[in-house]
């Protein structure tokens, strides 16, 4: 029976359940907020009989509760007695070559094929059946057999849509041994892909996004909101629009970010960031961040995307399919537009001047030639990670924009290698931390920015005098940092300002290698999704 669904996106959390008389199907992803009430009422009905019922269980045995020969009316019932974020497809053998599907504030996207028609909860899970493709909405109801969909809405009305071709090539790991390294080694050309068109005569703009002065000067305040990688590039991000907005910018954990009643308003633009466009966490902040009136602007790899669609703005991130679990590509792709785009409202701000602008953006085209020089010598991080794959505590030291990259190298670490890391503001780390340093702590030092230089060296001597083994990340031509550490791995000399999208590929290609010398599983860590689309 559950080949009658094709069950796509099972890697990614999703669940398959049947009746026990196999005669109702359910395929599920999300979260049920009242599984317990479910379970409750269910067992009253006298339908559960299993002892421990799943989550997926309890939606076959509800969708059977309300099925009276016709399952798009049951699915409306279904709806309004299920409370959560999730997307469903159900099949029924009363109603063979039929399955209906809908999505309660999660996504949910139709494959259009030549035999077959599919749902999915994103484009990417699709993209092996085919590149046609429908986006559907939070409660339409879809019908689809083999020949047909029908999409329609909660009250019954034709909804209507619109199909389109996707232009990607899908996951092809071509000559690559694993995803990561491919999608490392993709970021030269991702960069020149986010700058082509976007910069004319020192004028940023983008396809996706057209701002008035009058829009842009209500702004008082930025929140960035964001979960994981893309937290870390909001952190980044604070520095680039306080610089060149001088509007104050804070920075939340989007699962953190309703607790405290953010002090937000019309008055306030909210960026959030995300790959996917379908973290819950982040979404559910969007939608608080609407709910008060703020603006709603989203980077994203997926424009069309949850988080793109209800965004007020959106800007793409052009990275492509990113299918390692570990971001990469994605993330230096992120910052770059989140430079591009403080250029754009700074420039119709006028708080970005002409000389400025040059400065920048001339910077920012000099990155592409200099990632690729990273990429083109990286014989040592083998040897590297050799020398350091047993330790099983890391601490990532960096001050300034070398902070939030810190974090960002730890996390890699953490999810490719299994090691325990932790990133830390350099100065931060004698306030208790240091407790920790022993000969067998492995630190790793981000030495780049010119202004913290001198102080993160002075945490480096500090931990090396308690016995740590430090590897550096350090500007070329610094002799000075080689004293003071074990190893020395070296990027190319680049502006201060911008340096945060080059300093993190080392970071990158270091947790690569050592999670290849600790034989885990580099693409497919444990415990872990690309896209979390529960709360
Ligand atoms: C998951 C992924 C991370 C990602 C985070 C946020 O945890 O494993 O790599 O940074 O979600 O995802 P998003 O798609 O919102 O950027």
């Amino acid at each position: 029976l559950s080949n009658v669904l094709g069950f796509i996106g099972k890697k990614q959390n999703s669940f398959l359940a049947s009746d026990s008389a196999e005669d109702f199907l359910v395929v599920f992803k999300g979260n049920i907020e009242n599984g317990e009430e479910l379970k409750k009422w269910l067992a009253e009905e006298g339908l559960l009989t299993e002892g421990e019922a799943t989550t997926t269980k309890l939606l076959v045995q509800t969708v059977k509760y309300y099925y009276k020969g016709k399952l798009e009316e049951t699915i409306k019932d279904v709806l309004d007695k299920v409370q959560g974020i999730f997307t469903l497809g159900v099949f029924t053998k009363q109603e063979p070559g039929k399955v209906v599907a809908v999505t309660k504030d999660s996504s949910l996207v139709i494959g259009l094929g030549d035999e077959n028609n599919f749902i999915a909860s994103d484009i990417i899970s699709l993209l092996p059946y085919t590149k046609k493709c429908m986006l559907i909405n939070s409660k339409e109801v879809c019908v689809l057999t083999p020949e047909e969909i029908k999409v329609t809405t909660i009250s019954g009305e034709i909804a209507s849509k619109e199909i389109f071709d996707v232009s990607w090539n899908g996951a092809d790991k071509g000559s690559y041994e694993h995803f990561m390294l491919k999608e490392i080694e993709e970021q030269p050309a991702g960069f020149r892909t986010n700058l082509s068109g976007r910069v004319v005569n020192n004028q940023v703009k983008f396809e996706s996004l057209t701002l008035s002065s009058e829009i842009v000067n209500r702004w008082k305040k930025i929140f960035i909101v964001a979960c994981g990688t893309s937290y870390h590039a909001g952190l980044i991000g604070k520095g680039v629009f306080e610089s060149l907005l001088h509007i104050p910018v804070e920075v939340e954990i989007a699962s953190e970010f309703s607790y405290r009643g953010p002090l937000i308003n019309k008055d306030t633009l909210v960026i959030v960031i995300s790959q996917s466009g379908e973290t819950a966490d982040t979404l559910a902040a969007l939608r608080e961040a609407k709910s008060k009136g703020a603006s709603v602007l989203a980077i994203t790899n997926v424009l069309t995307s949850t988080i793109g669609r209800e965004s007020d703005y959106s800007v793409y991130i052009w990275s492509g399919p990113e299918i390692a679990i570990a971001s990469t590509k994605a993330f230096t792709a992120m910052l770059l537009v989140e430079y591009l785009l403080a250029l754009y409202i700074g420039q119709i701000k006028g708080t970005v001047g002409d000389t400025q602008a040059k400065e920048i953006i001339g910077a920012l085209f000099a990155l592409p030639d200099l990632a690729a020089k990273i990429l083109n010598s990286t014989e040592q991080y083998e040897k590297i990670a050799q020398k350091y794959k047993e330790h099983t505590n890391a601490f990532f030291l960096g001050r300034g924009f070398d902070w939030p990259l810190s974090l960002e190298g730890a996390l890699k670490l953490k999810e490719t290698s299994y090691v325990h890391a932790e990133g830390y503001p350099a100065g931060e780390f004698k306030h208790g931390s240091l407790a920790l340093v022993t000969d067998d702590t492995f630190i790793i030092a981000l030495c780049v920015q010119k202004n913290t230089y001198e102080k993160t060296l002075a945490n480096v001597k500090e931990c090396r005098a308690r016995g740590a083994k430090v590897l550096a990340i350090a500007l070329e031509g610094d002799k000075e940092v080689t004293q003071y550490v074990d190893d020395v791995i070296y990027l190319p000399k680049v502006n201060n300002f911008i340096a945060p999208i080059l300093t993190v590929i080392p970071l990158q290609l270091l947790a690569y290698n050592i999670s290849k010398a600790r034989g885990c599983n580099v693409d497919q860590p444990r415990n872990l999704v690309k896209s979390i689309v529960i709360e």
